[in-house]
């Protein structure tokens, strides 16, 4: 299993860097992980929605996979060969898309999902959500778009935060989101990652 999603990874990346320059070939490049939509894809990997993502929190995390201080290999090889004027018109066609949410997160927890959400969890020092990411979901900035992501991925980011963001001596942005992953509790973070998940 691992072995075929590594080679399934590996044959994607010699087509991009065959393909060569032309924004249409890396957009399909990124579309045989990412969906064609942008929509995301539950492979052996989540692979994050990037449709209606804020460009700049889109270059930041490029950058932040080629000079490692987000740690994922197969991240940091797709973007170490990307221009920066490449990752401009990749970010600025990924924000144009707005496909449906993939869907496919469990609905048991919701209600709580939205409270957290929208009130944060003061007990536990859980800030409201809303008040960085929007009450759409919608991001801004360097603050990404939660609406339509991938239930999988979220839950993974924020119960690995410590392990994969913020990386090497300098402090970047994943310092504003690090307390509130590292105090949400594991079922607090699937409540909130189904209710952003089927966010429009
Ligand atoms: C071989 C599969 C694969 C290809 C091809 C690929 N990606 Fe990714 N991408 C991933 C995976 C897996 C992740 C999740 C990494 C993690 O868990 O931290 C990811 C994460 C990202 C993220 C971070 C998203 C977020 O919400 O933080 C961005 C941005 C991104 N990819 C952009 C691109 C772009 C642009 C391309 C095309 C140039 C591309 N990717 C091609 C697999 C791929
Ligand atoms: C003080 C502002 C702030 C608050 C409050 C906040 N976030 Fe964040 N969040 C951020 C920033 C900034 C980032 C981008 C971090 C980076 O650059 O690595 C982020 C990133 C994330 C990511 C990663 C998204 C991706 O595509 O990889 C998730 C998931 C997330 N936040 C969920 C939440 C949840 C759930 C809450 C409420 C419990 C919350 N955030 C509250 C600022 C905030």
């Amino acid at each position: 299993m691992l072995a075929l999603a590594f080679s399934v990874a590996c044959h994607a990346e010699d087509r991009g860097v065959a393909a060569g320059g032309s924004l249409e070939a890396k957009l399909e490049y990124c579309k045989t992980c990412h969906g064609l939509s942008g929509q995301g894809y539950r492979g052996y990997f989540p692979m994050p929605r990037l449709a209606g993502q804020q460009p700049q929190y889109l270059e930041n995390q490029l950058r932040a996979f080629i000079e490692r201080r987000r740690t994922n290999p197969i991240m940091a090889n797709v973007a170490h060969v990307l221009s920066p004027s490449m990752v401009a018109a990749l970010a600025a066609h990924f924000r144009s898309l707005d496909p449906k949410p993939y869907g496919a997160a469990p609905r048991g927890s919701l209600a709580l999902g939205k409270r957290i959400y929208e009130e944060g969890i003061p007990e536990a020092n859980v800030p409201a959500c809303s008040a960085c990411h929007g009450t759409d979901g919608k991001g801004q900035n360097e603050i990404p778009r939660l609406a339509g992501q991938l239930y999988d991925y979220t839950v993974g980011q924020l119960t690995g935060w410590a392990k994969v963001r913020g990386q090497g001596s300098a402090v970047d942005t994943s310092a504003i989101m690090a307390p509130t992953a590292h105090n949400l509790s594991r079922s607090q973070v699937e409540a909130v990652a189904a209710y952003v998940g089927y966010l429009q």
